[in-house]
């Protein structure tokens, strides 16, 4: 008889700030290498030690890594480097295989590499790490799209600010956009971020997410700002996401009955905390509203796209 072997189980670890689909990519590539991903979110104090301040702090860092389709345990307060006696925990309490990490060097302040150890006894893999976005490099977009920030308006809310946005924005964006994106995700990436039980779930009411993504243009018209992320990457970041089903690729602003019935939506829900439209007078749920099958959900955080950029801005210095 075939004895029932134990799961391999592998480890990687990280920063994991301003979550996005590099980071994604890597869990999803980590998984691949075992059975089980264990995932150690580094605390607050040792990214302080190492790389400076992060943006969001542990509890939100650890939201959203346990949010990711691929992730079946979180360690949380992570240190930085691979200690002996952190790979000892690893192993023996933990069950670990391998420790994973990207192909990017990961050094610490001495110039060592934190794996250094993991590498010695042979219990290290590496996968490949995604090019054309970081936690820095997303920063650098947010500092870049909120500059205006200088000249008093944040928000970025109102018509007038459509109009300078547009128009100081826009170079602004160009440069971003050219450093930046030329990533451009593949049907086969987006088949494997995501779930591929869709049909399955779809047969059971209530069971089944359908997120809409707006395209750039939309955002830009509303907000005032284009998106610091463009839609493709929106897209694989909301398909990471384990309760993510499906995802509308480019969502009109307006819920409209058509899609309502092309795409079998029994509910549309929205959440209580909102970055401000600039467009005033259009409900984009009046449709589902009318049909009595629309829902505000309580936001279980205020944290925004804006909130956020506030923080970067607030502490430009310290990053
Ligand atoms: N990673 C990746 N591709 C990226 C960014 C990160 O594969 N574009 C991988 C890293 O190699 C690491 C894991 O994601 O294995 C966690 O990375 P993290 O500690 O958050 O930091 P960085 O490597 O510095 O990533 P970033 O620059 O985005 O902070």
């Amino acid at each position: 008889k075939k004895e029932r072997k134990r799961p391999v189980r592998v480890y990687m670890d990280g920063c994991f700030d301003l979550m996005h689909y590099g980071h994604a990519n890597a869990l999803r590539q980590a998984k691949l290498l075992g059975d089980q991903l264990v995932v150690g979110v580094v605390s607050d104090e040792e990214i302080v030690a190492n790389k400076g301040p992060p943006v969001l702090s542990m509890e939100e860092r650890l939201t959203l890594v346990s949010g990711l389709k691929w992730v079946d345990e979180v360690i949380p307060n992570a240190p930085y480097e691979i200690t002996e006696e952190f790979m000892n925990t690893l192993f023996n309490k933990y069950n670990i295989d391998y420790i994973i990490h990207g192909d990017d060097p990961c050094l610490l302040p001495d110039g060592t590499d934190a794996y250094a150890l993991a590498k010695k006894v042979g219990r290290y893999k590496q996968i490949k790490r995604t090019e054309g976005v970081s936690s820095t490099d997303i920063v650098g977009r947010i500092l870049l799209t909120f500059k205006q920030k200088e000249a008093g308006s944040m928000e970025a809310t109102t018509d007038a600010n459509v109009a300078v946005n547009q128009n100081t924005g826009a170079d602004t964006y160009d440069k971003v956009k050219s450093q930046l994106s030329n990533f451009l995700p593949t049907s086969r990436r987006i088949m494997q971020f995501s779930n591929g039980q869709i049909l399955r779930s779809a047969r059971q009411l209530g069971d089944f997410l359908l997120v809409g993504v707006h395209d750039d243009q939309a955002i830009r018209d509303r907000r005032g700002y284009r998106p610091i992320m463009h839609l493709h990457e929106r897209t694989l970041s909301v398909l990471a996401c384990r309760y993510v089903d499906e995802v509308i690729i480019g969502a009109p602003w307006e819920v409209s009955r058509d899609m309502i019935t092309t795409f079998n939506i029994s509910l549309v829900v929205h959440g209580t905390v909102t970055e401000g439209s600039s467009v005033v007078g259009i409900d984009p749920y009046a449709v589902p509203k009318s049909m009595g099958i629309f829902q505000t959900i309580t936001s279980p955080k205020p944290i925004t796209t804006v909130s956020v950029a506030t923080r970067i801005i607030d502490n430009h210095e310290a990053y």
